[in-house]
């Protein structure tokens, strides 16, 4: 069993990040700028969008954090979204979600300036990535390709299984990993809530994708042996041993499943590490003008 080392992966695509950048500085071009929108104090968005900025001085870009209170008004939001749209200083932008439920995320996102939308969360980079037209890719899914890529995992023809449909991480991963691409040409099965039988849909799996939100779904005897499991959890357990009285799991029971894997990530220190890296290519990107022109 190899370990999928996400901190390792992304620490060496930073570096990659951070050259590239010198270089387009050196060379008379722009300082990529990212600014991110945080709304309210949930505990995990802080330490996602902390992570963010701090990722964005490592690799030399600039960063705006715009803080906002949690009963911040869907008007006002949309205003502030409006303006980023048009301040020709700002690259790309993300509105850190979970919002509260007070407002409309989907109106929210609607706003964003596709050009703008490094998360690739907007209906016309989802369209664009289907269709196979440059984009934007949502940070998950690109942070899952990288991995296969760079490990040089192959897809081609093999059974993946994707567990989890929603809009940022499954719906997108299994769109990817059927398209004809490097990383991609695999025979993709999408189970979610309603599937019937999911071990026997998780055992066909040459290339398992977990991504339910719920610690230690998917069990040893769910998976074949050398089974290639990328785990997207990220769950908080209680755990009075921990400092911070808690400890993170993914979705899947890594002392179960990983003996019977080939590869496997682990959590902390696999996908999570690569999404933010993901942000920041689609930063580097948007500061060339390299998708819309
Ligand atoms: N919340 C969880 N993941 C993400 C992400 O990738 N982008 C934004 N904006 N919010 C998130």
């Amino acid at each position: 069993m190899q370990i999928l080392d996400g901190k390792l992966l992304a620490r060496q695509v930073k570096d990659e990040l951070a050259k590239e950048t010198a270089a387009q500085i050196a060379a008379g071009g722009k300082v990529p700028h990212l600014a991110a929108v945080l709304v309210g104090d949930n505990p995990a968005s802080q330490v996602y969008v902390r992570n963010k900025v701090r990722s964005c001085e490592q690799v030399g870009f600039h960063s705006t954090l715009i803080k906002k209170p949690v009963d911040i008004s869907q008007e006002e939001l949309l205003h502030i979204i409006h303006e980023l749209n048009n301040d020709d200083g700002i690259d790309g932008f993300i509105v850190q979600l979970p919002l509260p439920a007070h407002l409309d995320e989907e109106k929210i996102t609607l706003a964003i300036d596709p050009e703008k939308d490094v998360d690739g969360f907007h209906p016309v980079n989802i369209g664009r990535m289907a269709l196979g037209l440059p984009c934007y890719l949502p940070a998950t899914p690109c942070g899952i390709v990288e991995i296969l890529k760079r490990y040089e995992i192959p897809t081609s023809g093999k059974e993946v299984v994707v567990v989890g449909r929603s809009n940022i991480v499954g719906t997108p991963i299994s769109i990817l990993l059927s398209r004809k691409e490097k990383v991609g040409n695999a025979t993709v099965t999408l189970c979610h809530s309603r599937t019937a039988n999911l071990a026997e849909h998780t055992r066909r799996a040459d290339i398992l994708i977990a991504s339910i939100g719920k610690p230690n779904t998917i069990t040893a005897d769910m998976v074949k042996e050398g089974v290639v499991v990328i785990d997207v959890g990220i769950n908080r357990i209680d755990d009075p041993e921990a400092a911070r009285g808690y400890r993170l799991v993914g979705d899947v029971d890594f002392p179960g499943v990983s003996p019977k894997a080939s590869y496997i990530t682990p959590v902390p220190g696999g996908v999570g590490q690569m999404t933010v890296v993901s942000l920041l290519m689609n930063t580097l990107s948007a500061s060339k003008k390299a998708i819309y022109g």
